[in-house]
């Protein structure tokens, strides 16, 4: 109760494009989506909850949550733009239904360490899904796999990523260079630990992240921060990067 209370008070407070653009906004994306305009996204790139059921995410319990978000992908982004989204294995059929963007390719991210077990034994990779909105180029061409960073739940560079689904942020960098350019803006609804946020703030990208849970907002903050130390030591600044 007391969190809608906030959220209540937040929503009503917040203006575009200031309070998003390089922005994590703890809330529901359903809701914060709604306030962004028209055509005015180059990219979504996000890691949805799957409908695996996974206690620790919000909204795992079926798709609903992620048909209803699509929609409003394709309102918010510009003409001729990609949707990138993870997907699970198993429900994957469920990501062509109802789905307003056309398929244009899958990359792989090969996990040689995986241990989810699958109907087969155990899964050693995941997707990223690339579907497209009228006819965008791609910006860089590159390769379809790439290989997971060793170790379960750890950036080599920032140590453990205290979220049960972080997305690891050199696979991320890889998808933004082959379908983004510098100063795009990339718009990740669910974006958990802020790999998203990251990964863009490294490569001169612009983002709007959202999360739901108050304690995976915080650690995107924490990130974000991290992220941004070179640039702020270097200005001697400092930029509120949360609402
Ligand atoms: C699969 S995780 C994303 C992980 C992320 N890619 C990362 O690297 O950390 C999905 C996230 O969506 C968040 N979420 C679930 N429902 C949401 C909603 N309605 N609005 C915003 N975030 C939501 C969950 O709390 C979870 O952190």
């Amino acid at each position: 109760m007391k969190m809608v209370k906030n959220r209540e008070i937040i929503y009503s407070d917040l203006k575009y494009p200031e309070d998003f653009i390089d922005k994590i906004i703890c809330g529901d994306c359903l809701d914060l989506i709604k306030l962004i305009p028209n055509n005015s996204i180059d990219i979504v790139l996000t890691d949805p909850p799957y409908g695996l059921k996974k206690e620790v995410i919000s909204g795992d319990a079926d798709l609903n949550l992620f048909y209803k978000i699509l929609s409003e992908c394709d309102r918010v982004l510009k003409d001729n733009s990609f949707f990138i989204t993870f997907f699970s294995t198993k429900f994957l059929p469920c990501l062509f239904v109802n789905n307003p963007f056309n398929y244009f390719w899958q990359i792989v991210l090969y996990c040689p360490e995986g241990r989810v077990r699958s109907p087969i034994g155990y899964t050693k990779f995941m997707s990223c899904f690339i579907f497209k909105k009228g006819e965008p180029k791609i910006i860089c061409w590159n390769k379809d796999i790439f290989v997971d960073t060793p170790g379960r739940m750890v950036e080599p560079d920032e140590g453990y990523i205290d979220h049960p689904t972080p997305k690891p942020k050199h696979f991320i960098k890889e998808i933004l260079k082959m379908f983004t350019k510098d100063n795009d803006l990339i718009l990740d609804p669910f974006i958990g630990s802020g790999s998203t946020a990251v990964a863009c703030l490294q490569l001169n990208r612009k983002f709007i992240g959202f999360e739901i849970e108050e304690k995976y907002y915080k650690i995107a903050l924490e990130r974000v921060q991290w992220a941004l130390r070179p640039a702020l030591k270097e200005s001697g600044k400092t930029i509120k990067i949360g609402r």
